[in-house]
């Protein structure tokens, strides 16, 4: 980023091979800035290398801002900190996909349209009849939000996107809530449409048919901060996934259901997952945190601190600052000790003060405290991905609608060094 004082150059030079090619800078409206090197293959004939496109700008967007050194993470311009606190989930998935708060009667209208699309086609229940019993969720999920694409086949016109991104985060709860109560042999609740989005997700999760379940208005203020912070998070793995197929005009269901399949690996939205299994390792091996500590460090061994780290924060992730306090005030509220939130601040307290994780900039990301919180909402460890799912909804949408308006957006086709053996003959199976 450049300087207040010094303002970017408006082109770079490349030299290669005795020719000097001069590169365009694009600069975006929070001053980060990029080399554009549309151009370089047909000029150099050479591509460029950036293994995990850690350095490539994929495109333009207004959605998301991140300032991974600042710990600053802004939807539509509005600071995670203020959404968190003072919005809600809807209002935020609103932003999000409009580009602007809504005003009061086109949120009560937008969440209005939401609790009369909960529903799934009946159809859907013997969907999920076919799973195993242990199926993992996320699984269940991505292949039931690729499988709407079946019962809403009309051509994506824009009134029947406006009615597909309806579909999906009204439907997404419900989808979710069937994935977990398959999973324990329950009979799938409907949702209630009186009551709000988190609290139907609670209802559908923990209610059954022989017994109502009265949602705590505090657990369900939590749920709904959580979806918040996990909304939108500019061109993370998930994201750019929802943009990849996406790119190849693949339907938004079959491009969300993608996304859904990238974010259930471990060192994406899978960790949440993997930080309770971690924090119950530790216990089970008599709670050496440092032993663990020690572990993550070694090259010789693959442990890594689940839930520290991150591709863009280096210095700290302020979701993962809100999820702190918010951990401990739940937990008190409810009256729940707990022992994973005990060794979780003591991992942080050392890992905070090690010399290999303050060199290598990695401090507690999102994931870090939310499987304590949502431990302590009774959520099982192996539907924490879920949650992720269904807060990141809203933020795929929107990527995937912007993406679709850009002029500049062409299909992903990436190139590579190839490094394989160079042309030789084929060998009969009787000479090999
Ligand atoms: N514990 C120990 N060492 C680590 C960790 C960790 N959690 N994360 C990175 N490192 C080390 C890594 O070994 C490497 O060391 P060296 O340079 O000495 O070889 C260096 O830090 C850079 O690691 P990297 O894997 O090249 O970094 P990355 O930017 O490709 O990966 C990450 C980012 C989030 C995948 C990684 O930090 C990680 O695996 N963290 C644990 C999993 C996790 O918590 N994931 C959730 C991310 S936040 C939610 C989301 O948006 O998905």
């Amino acid at each position: 980023m450049s300087s207040p004082t010094t303002p970017a150059a408006t082109t770079a030079t490349l030299d290669y091979n005795g020719k000097s090619l001069s590169l365009p800078v694009i600069t975006g409206s929070e001053g980060e800035v990029g080399i554009d090197i549309s151009q370089l293959r047909a000029k150099t004939g050479a591509i460029t290398v950036d293994p995990g496109f850690g350095n490539t700008g994929a495109c333009r967007s207004s959605i998301t801002f991140i300032d991974g050194e600042r710990g600053i993470l802004q939807y539509r311009g509005y600071p995670i900190e203020e959404l968190a606190e003072k919005s809600s989930f809807l209002e935020v998935a609103w932003l999000l996909i409009n580009g602007e708060l809504p005003s009061a009667k086109q949120l009560t209208e937008f969440e209005q349209l939401i609790s009369i699309h909960t529903m799934v086609h009946q159809d859907f229940n013997r969907f999920f009849e076919g799973f195993p019993k242990d199926a993992h969720p996320m699984p269940v999920c991505a292949a039931a939000v690729g499988a709407l694409a079946t019962f809403y086949q009309q051509p994506e016109t824009e009134q029947n996107l406006r009615e597909s991104v309806i579909r999906l985060i009204a439907k997404m709860p419900t989808i979710a809530s069937y994935s977990y109560k398959h999973s324990i042999g329950q009979p799938s609740m409907y949702p209630q449409n009186k009551l709000d989005y988190s609290s139907n997700f609670l209802h559908m999760m923990f209610a059954t048919p022989c017994e109502d379940y009265v949602v705590n208005p505090v657990l369900a203020k939590a749920v709904d901060m959580l979806l918040i912070l996990h909304a939108d998070h500019e061109q993370n793995c998930s994201t750019s996934t929802v943009r990849v197929v996406g790119s190849s005009r693949a339907n938004l269901f079959a491009s969300i259901s993608a996304g859904i399949s990238a974010l259930w690996g471990p060192l994406h939205g899978g960790a949440n997952q993997q930080v309770i299994e971690m924090l119950d390792a530790i216990e089970a091996e008599g709670g050496d945190v440092q032993k663990f500590v020690n572990k993550a460090k070694d090259k010789k061994d693959n442990s890594r601190l689940m839930g520290f780290g991150h591709r863009v924060y280096k210095n700290f992730d302020p979701r993962a600052v809100i999820l702190k306090k918010s951990c401990m005030d739940v937990l008190n509220t409810l009256g729940i000790k707990s022992r994973q939130l005990d060794i979780a601040m003591q991992l942080e307290d050392i890992a905070l003060k090690d010399d290999y994780f303050i060199s290598h900039k990695l401090y507690p990301n999102v994931d870090f405290y939310s499987g304590i919180i949502y431990k302590a909402l009774n959520i099982p460890v192996n539907m924490f991905t879920v949650m992720f799912t269904l807060g990141r909804m809203p933020g795929w949408i929107a990527q995937w609608l912007e993406m679709h308006k850009d002029p500049d957006t062409r299909i992903v086709r990436p190139r590579q060094i190839y490094t394989g053996a160079t042309k030789r003959p084929y060998i009969p199976m009787n000479q090999r």
